[in-house]
């Protein structure tokens, strides 16, 4: 196969993205890799209003893939094909970003692929670090919460995952409760370095459950009990603020941690995995990456964590995964559909709940 020129976008929660490939399999190099956020959009509402995204894409997509196309400085007459996230996620942002692909397909002739979300996310260490087949992944985001082995370019078992919230949407919604700023994510880890993680006895849900599932709506409800036992006059001192944070920080490390020595216990050796790796904006948090490093260590496995840019949603990765996928799949036509739920492994039983950014998959 020769190297090929990838244009990729994603559009499928609240990121616009578009990036540029060029490569092989297993050998790529990211040209260039634009996202344009929209936090401020949907800042006074508490979340992501699916009505806002949708608009916010449908208006920024064009710019996004010129912005691309610069920063990789080509135009589209050197782009081979086009990739794009057909699911799962916010439908009204998934449709915006298909109907660009397709346009941009059609008028230049270009074979289309759709790309699943997570196959994008679960595929990144490859392009990051060249990790070679099977491996284990925990993909940890805002919407997202599973571990999955990965064997091939579209082979993917899922060991388990959250029963309700996914972690990100704990920490969202946790940093609401004691007042700290949207993203929760970042912000309850900078507020945990200052707070004692034992003062509060929180719970570590599921532990006493064998298998991989996990869930962390419960760990949010304890929270809110301590907040609402300390808030009985005035505002939440800034001490008691830091310990909660620490504490359910604390509690969502121990939980992963644990979940992931039980999927290497049970799967690696019957896989083959020599590999942990992470992805999704939750892997962003240093106590989490400590973490699972350690439990690597603890099985003589490799631990890999891709950088920030690309464990959050972005779309070379998008990119990267139709890279990996066209030796083994036809392009999609034209009558590409949008899949607001697309699990990676169709064999696995659904998942239950939805969070925020749309049901689970
Ligand atoms: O992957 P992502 O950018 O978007 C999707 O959900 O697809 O993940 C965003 C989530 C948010 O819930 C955010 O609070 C969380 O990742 N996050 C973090 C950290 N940075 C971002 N969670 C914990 N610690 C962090 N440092
Ligand atoms: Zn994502």
């Amino acid at each position: 196969m020769t190297s090929m020129t990838i244009l990729g976008i994603e559009s499928s929660c609240d990121d616009t993205a578009a990036a540029v490939l060029h490569g092989w399999a297993g050998a790529a190099d990211v040209l260039s890799s634009v996202v344009m956020g929209q936090t401020a959009l949907h800042a006074d509402f508490g979340g992501v209003v699916p009505e806002i995204a949708a608009r916010a894409h449908a208006e920024k997509l064009d710019l996004c893939v010129n912005q691309a196309l610069k920063d990789a400085g080509i135009g589209l007459d050197a782009i081979d094909a086009v990739a794009v996230t057909a699911g799962p996620g916010l439908i009204g942002g998934v449709v915006s970003g298909v109907m660009c692909a397709k346009g941009i397909a059609l008028a230049r002739g270009l074979p289309l692929y759709g790309i699943n979300h997570l196959a994008g996310h679960a595929l990144t260490p490859r392009l990051t670090d060249g990790v070679t087949f099977p491996y284990l992944m925990l993909l940890v985001s805002g919407g997202h919460c599973q571990f999955l082995i990965v064997s091939g370019p579209d082979k993917f078992k899922r060991l388990g995952g959250t029963i309700d919230d996914a972690p990100g949407e704990a920490f969202d919604k946790v940093a609401r409760l004691i007042a700290l700023p949207q993203p929760g994510g970042p912000s309850i880890e900078m507020r945990a370095k200052a707070g004692d993680a034992k003062r509060f006895k929180l719970p570590r849900p599921m532990l006493d459950r064998a298998g991989c599932d996990m869930s962390f709506s419960g760990l949010k409800t304890a929270v809110l009990r301590q907040r609402d036992k300390l808030l009985t006059d005035a505002a939440m001192a800034s001490q008691d603020q830091a310990d909660l944070a620490a504490g359910f920080q604390a509690a969502v490390v121990d939980v992963l941690a644990e979940k992931t020595r039980r999927a290497l216990t049970e799967y690696a050796p019957l896989t083959n995995v020599r590999s942990i790796c992470v992805a999704g904006g939750v892997a962003a948090n240093m106590a989490i990456r400590d973490a699972l490093k350690h439990v690597a260590q603890e099985f003589d496995a490799a631990f890999i964590a891709p950088p920030l840019a690309l464990c959050t949603d972005n779309a070379a990765m998008i990119a990267y995964a139709a890279l990996e996928q066209m030796g083994t799949r036809e392009p999609d036509g034209m009558g590409l559909s949008a899949r607001p739920r697309w699990p990676l492994d169709q064999t696995a039983p659904a998942m239950l709940g939805s969070g925020k950014k749309g049901a689970k998959a």
